[in-house]
């Protein structure tokens, strides 16, 4: 039964585990709810007191096949039990060859692709960097605000989602130029996005290359397609595709961020895709192997020409890690991606509706099992509804839903992409439970 609520939460055994986390593990990191997973099975999460929660996180937007897949670990343990390691920097093995063919068939542009391996989104990003400025023999890239990209030196000098993500870590890289990405429902040119031609984008064409930084001295734009840590914010259609036309104008990469976005979460393989744009280099982790880790940047071949020693990760490619891909992307394949198209409509009907009912809800938007519901305090001015948004989580954790905030007072649905029906209504129904919870305390 889904969800089974059976202790106070956390419950005791949850407690212990938490009160020994905090002697002894890095406080940086953000827990907003006290979950303590004891297993997982396709959408749902048991924790160490026996309580079961659905879970509309997936590890952060990970766990695309739901958890432990038996055709996942039915190709981990295959694997484990024939070799765990052995570079694929220094040494072949057929599996991360096989991983590379297939990510060329799947990949959001024609024409022959390389992959470069590591083992996370940001290591992933860090390779986009580098081959970006080698292949194009320039310095200076420009990201958008709101952005989340990594929190490695490259990557968090990409990143302008929050501001203690960089706070005490300067210098960053230096030559990262931030435009205003397109969030259509704070458009500050007051345009609706089915009309819209990207104007938002005037800020890159009008001040920032003509005052800021010289157009032939920019390696690369980094985008995500949507914009997932910064409140799945899906920008109108004409705004990728307008990129697409600048950079190449400017003789720029397009290098698309799919670590959230990608592996089939928008209803398409590549949320790219949704726009008929290709980009440069496209950046994968997250979702790719299904909880294993692993970072792909797949690359132009004709991009793609650092010579041996260049650049390496001793662990990228991991035997394990490609054998979870590998079955990940055939289910991907076979079913999920539409099932995140179909699931992720329903899930989205069922979020809109809700707005009728609780005034606190500002926007629905997504695509496929990547939606997000901002919350707002006033409909009219639009005042971000911070609090409340801590507070809907929490109230969701209470009842058995597992949810994570995105922005600044946005949440956040990114099952499984396994995720029922059935499952769909239930999330809205104790996401609804959730909201009332709130608005009585209000
Ligand atoms: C769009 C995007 N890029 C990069 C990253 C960094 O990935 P990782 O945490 O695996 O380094 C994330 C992580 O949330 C992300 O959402």
């Amino acid at each position: 039964m889904v969800p089974s609520i059976r202790t106070s939460l956390p419950g005791p055994k949850a407690k212990a585990i938490i009160e020994r986390d905090a002697a002894v593990v890095s406080p940086s990191y953000t827990r907003g709810y006290p979950l303590v997973i004891e297993r997982g099975s396709g959408a749902t999460v048991e924790d160490v007191d026996g309580n079961v929660f659905l879970d509309c996180a997936a590890g952060i937007a990970v766990n695309s096949t739901g958890h432990s897949h038996p055709d996942v670990v039915r190709a981990i343990t295959d694997q484990a039990q024939r070799f765990l390691h052995m570079s694929g920097t220094d040494f072949y093995y057929d599996l991360q060859v096989r991983l590379a063919e297939e990510l060329a068939t799947i990949a959001p542009m024609r024409g022959p692709v390389k992959s470069f391996f590591g083992n996370s989104g940001t290591e992933a990003i860090e390779a986009c960097l580098k081959l970006a400025r080698y292949a194009t023999g320039r310095q200076n890239f420009i990201a958008f605000l709101g952005g989340f990209h990594g929190r490695t030196m490259g990557s968090l000098s990409l990143t302008a989602s929050k501001a203690v993500q960089r706070r005490g870590f300067g210098p960053l890289l230096p030559g990262v130029f931030h435009a205003p990405y397109a969030d259509c429902y704070r458009c500050s040119l007051g345009l609706k996005p089915e009309t819209c031609a990207a104007e938002c984008l005037d800020v890159i064409e009008n001040q920032m290359l003509l005052q800021l930084v010289s157009p032939d001295s920019v390696a690369a734009v980094v985008v995500e397609p949507i914009q997932g840590e910064g409140g799945y914010i899906v920008p109108p259609d004409q705004f990728l595709q307008r990129l697409r036309a600048l950079t190449k104008t400017h003789g720029m990469l397009l290098v698309v961020d799919e670590v959230q976005s990608g592996m089939g979460r928008s209803g398409k393989m590549f949320a790219i895709e949704h726009v008929n744009v290709e980009p440069d280099i496209v950046a994968i982790a997250k979702g790719i192997a299904s909880g294993l880790p692993l970072g792909v940047a797949v690359a132009r071949s004709e991009l793609m020409t650092w010579p041996p020693g260049a650049h390496a990760s001793t662990f990228g490619g991991n035997p394990v890690a490609c054998a979870a891909a590998l079955a990940t992307i055939t289910l991907l394949k076979e079913q999920l991606v539409a099932n995140a198209a179909t699931v992720g409509t329903r899930l989205m009907d069922g979020l809109k509706a809700l707005a009728a009912k609780h005034p606190l809800i500002g926007d629905v938007r997504g695509r496929g099992l990547m939606i997000g519901v901002e919350l707002v305090r006033d409909r009219q001015t639009k005042e971000r509804a911070t609090t409340e948004r801590d507070a809907v989580v929490k109230a969701a954790f209470s009842k058995g839903l597992l949810v994570l905030g995105a922005g600044k007072n946005a949440i956040r649905f990114s099952p499984p992409l396994v995720l029922t029906k059935e499952q769909a209504d239930t999330a809205v129904r104790l996401f609804d439970e959730a909201l009332t919870d709130v608005d009585s305390r209000r």
